[in-house]
């Protein structure tokens, strides 16, 4: 069970009791290229604990080349922190150099789940470690969908061969915001490929769209998805993302606490 490593949370989390979590998740890209504090604080996390690198900038479905020397970089940073798995988003981010810092979602079509299978080897091969795609939420769809997001998602991971970056909170927000089962929804996710699983909590705005916030406590109905995932997934690292209206450190462990339980209960019954 991990946490995920914000500068905001940082100082309490180093004095947090000893197995209060069990690894921190963070974004290369905050601290690629930094030094100061960002470095000092990186160096005191993989002093202190396993830790996992989640990227935000690949643009995994945009048309834009990959630099070779970020992502040779990126390697060297990966390396150094010693993480597992490598994983960004199936999203584009970029275009023509220029990064939007959002994660938007791609036209769910055969040939952009191609187009994302080429890239993730392309960036698997470059990096040397096993790489996670994760789905994104959305709020909208484009005209030219064609398939399932779960099938498209299952497309990506068979036609490259890489994981699931699994987010159980993701998944409930789009089956809620567009109309289908979650439960159908997860049972035609690439489950057995999951490397990651992302839990967190979102906002329900007063129309009824539910915004990907990571800023409120995780919904029970989340928590119940979660318990069935697990079912197919086997144990792999779980994180709980929470990157806003932060609440006392201890809330945040009685969340850890209920997801270990969850766990728990899923590895004893199988
Ligand atoms: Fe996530």
């Amino acid at each position: 069970m991990g946490l995920g490593f914000r500068r905001e949370l940082a100082e309490s989390l180093f004095e947090a009791p000893a197995g209060s979590f069990d690894f921190v998740e963070l974004a290369p890209e905050n601290y690629l290229g930094f030094g100061g504090r960002r470095r000092r604080l990186l160096r005191k996390a993989t002093a202190q604990w396993p830790v996992i690198a989640h990227g935000l900038a690949l643009s995994l479905g945009g048309e834009d080349p990959f630099d070779p020397g970020y992502l040779d970089s990126l390697a060297q940073f990966l390396s150094d922190i010693g993480t597992p798995h490598y994983s960004d988003h199936l999203c584009v981010g970029s275009a023509e150099g220029r990064h939007s810092h959002e994660l938007l979602p791609l036209p769910l079509t055969l040939s952009c789940a191609r187009h994302c299978a080429k890239r993730v080897k392309e960036v698997t091969e470059a990096l040397g470690l096993p790489m996670a795609v994760e789905h994104v939420s959305a709020y909208g769809c484009w005209p030219e969908d064609e398939m399932s997001e779960a099938d498209f998602v299952t497309e990506v991971v068979e036609a490259s061969g890489c994981g699931l970056l699994l987010d159980v909170n993701n998944l409930y927000v789009n089956a809620s915001n567009f109309g289908f089962d979650p439960y159908q929804m997860l049972e035609r996710m690439p489950l057995e490929e999951t490397l990651q699983i992302h839990v967190a909590g979102h906002r329900l705005r007063s129309d009824g769209l539910r915004i990907d916030t990571h800023s409120e406590p995780i919904l029970d109905q989340v928590y119940a998805l979660l318990a069935e995932a697990l079912k197919r997934t086997g144990p792999v690292p779980i994180l709980i993302e929470r990157d806003d209206r932060f609440p006392p450190l201890e809330d945040l462990f009685l969340e850890v606490e209920r997801v270990r339980n969850i766990a728990r209960r899923a590895f004893c019954a199988g």
